[in-house]
């Protein structure tokens, strides 16, 4: 199996990490403040995980999950990410990001800008519409359910073996896979679509947490992604 570079140790990075480890993924993860400060993380992950820089868990490792806030785009190290698979689960949140003008006319979206600032890495958009908590709860790995059984999280791309490499790894952590497409149909399933967190919450007024989470299937999925509309401040 791969080792996996988690650029990001926040609400998703994290969990991504857990889901990994338990799948028998090693993982390396970083944040903005250096390793030393991932040392309890890391701890309470165990054995399959150590601390890094950003650029070491990106270069030194064959997967990398991208998982910081959008506006930290610009402060990665870009050329650590040449030639890698990125998975790239960042959104638009103006409030936390500022106005993003291309992304608030619609002319283009957060995946594209990610991999237009990291131009040698094959992204792939995927985490980006499920809430941590629904990402930690619904996770089916290994034979547990069959394949078909499980929760789909939608993937873009427009490189094969990128995607390829991620459904691998979803497969491993408990996900099944729809395919929505080039990377420039991720608005499809970005904040305010109705693949956006929805599909994945049960609870009556939207109180999300992981008590609350339901399996979403693929046919929802599909109906879900096909009922987006792109809008002039559609992100
Ligand atoms: N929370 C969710 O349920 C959820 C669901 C789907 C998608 N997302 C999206 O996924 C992304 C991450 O969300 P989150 O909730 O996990 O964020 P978060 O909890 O705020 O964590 C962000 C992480 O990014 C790190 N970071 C920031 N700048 C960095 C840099 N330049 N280099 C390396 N690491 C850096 C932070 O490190 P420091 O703490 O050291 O600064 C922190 O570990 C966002 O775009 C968010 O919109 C979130």
């Amino acid at each position: 199996m791969t080792t996996l570079g988690i650029v990001g140790a926040g609400h998703i990075g994290s969990t991504v990490a857990r889901l990994a480890v338990d799948a028998g993924v090693d993982v390396v993860l970083a944040n903005s403040r250096g390793p030393e400060t991932l040392a309890d993380l890391v701890a309470d992950l165990g054995p399959r995980a150590r601390a890094a820089t950003a650029a070491e868990a990106a270069r030194d490792t064959d997967l990398v999950v991208l998982t910081v806030p959008l506006k930290a785009l610009a402060d990665l190290p870009a050329e650590a990410f040449d030639d890698k698979v990125v998975l790239d689960t960042g959104n638009y949140y103006p409030q936390r990001d500022g106005q993003i003008a291309e992304l608030d006319d619609g002319s283009t979206t957060a995946s594209e800008l990610t991999a237009r600032t990291l131009p040698g890495a094959r992204v792939v958009k995927v985490f980006n519409n499920i809430f941590f908590q629904h990402l930690a709860a619904l996770a089916r790995p290994q034979a547990a359910v069959g394949s078909g059984e499980r929760t789909v999280l939608p993937i873009a791309g427009d490189d094969g073996a990128a995607k390829e490499a991620a459904t691998e790894l979803l497969d491993a952590i408990g996900y099944d896979v729809v395919d929505a497409g080039p990377l420039a149909d991720g608005w499809r399933f970005q904040p305010d679509t109705p693949a956006y967190g929805v599909p994945y919450d049960g609870s009556s007024d939207g109180t999300w947490s992981g008590d609350t989470a339901r399996r979403a299937s693929a046919d929802e999925m599909r109906t879900a992604l096909e009922a987006a509309v792109r809008r002039g401040d559609q992100r």
